[in-house]
């Protein structure tokens, strides 16, 4: 069975202090009412060290936003997957569509990354998902398997293991406009027959699908229901402790 996951994707938000405001008060408030499933969040690299030195690693795990595409060396400004898992992080965010469209990141270098991450023992949130132009040329499904093919279909099913997939159609990110339950589950349910295909119906069984784009307390638990949607991948509204925490119930 796939393992139940709520990630917040912090993006570029937070100074360092407010960071460890934010990261403190989710502790506490997990601290005090146990979480029904697993709880990421993925931070900005310099709040990295300090987060991870905060937090309980078994209630909450922490993640980047990102890793280089080259191991180590005179890349000046980038920050490479071992340097990343030296933090305590365990996941890095891969191939998000933000990613993809603002710094020109290929299917091939997201491959290159996907291999140095897992060579560093990190496990990876692998985004894919469309743009609106090809929701409403109902090229949703071609992309999705286009995305998984150029950048995560080469690993071995032992490695596969180590990979989340977050479905996040560009149209909702950020824009109010959440994906129906309906819609969510149609594509997540294609997804996982596309990962049965390619690694059979165990691996496909036991890999985390999340949803992301505009989700939040309201409409989470509606989301949640379905049953291709293994959690979320959430922005905005992993921001505020209360806003992230409604979330986290929605598997209560
Ligand atoms: P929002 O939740 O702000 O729509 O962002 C979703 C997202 O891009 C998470 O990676």
């Amino acid at each position: 069975m796939a393992k139940k996951i709520v990630a917040g994707n912090w993006k570029m938000n937070k100074n360092l202090q407010e960071g460890i405001e934010l990261a403190q008060g989710l502790k506490d408030a997990l601290a005090a009412d146990k979480p029904n499933c697993e709880v990421i969040i993925c931070t900005p690299f310099i709040h990295l060290a300090k987060v991870s030195d905060l937090l309980d690693h078994k209630t909450i795990k922490l993640g980047a936003e990102n890793c280089a595409d080259k191991a180590s060396g005179a890349y000046t400004g980038e920050v490479s997957a071992e340097m990343v898992k030296s933090t305590g992080a365990e996941y890095v965010i891969l191939g998000h569509s933000e990613r993809r469209e603002y710094y020109n990141e290929t299917p091939a270098i997201l491959k290159e990354k996907v291999d140095l991450a897992l060579a560093n023992g990190l496990k990876v949130i692998f985004c894919i998902g469309e743009s609106l132009k090809q929701r409403e040329a109902n090229e949703q499904e071609a992309v999705c398997k286009a995305e998984l093919e150029g950048s995560v279909f080469h690993l071995s099913a032992e490695q596969f293991a180590n990979i989340v997939i977050a479905y996040e159609p560009i149209w909702a990110i950020g824009t109010g406009k959440t994906a129906t339950a309906e819609q969510a589950e149609e594509i997540h349910s294609y997804i996982r027959s596309v990962i049965a295909k390619k690694y059979g119906d165990k691996v496909a069984a036991d890999t985390s699908i999340l949803y992301g784009g505009s989700c939040k307390a309201s409409n989470a638990p509606e989301l949640f229901a379905k049953p291709d949607i293994d959690g979320g991948l959430i922005g905005g509204a992993s921001l505020k402790v209360a806003d992230f925490k409604g979330i986290i119930d929605a598997w209560k």
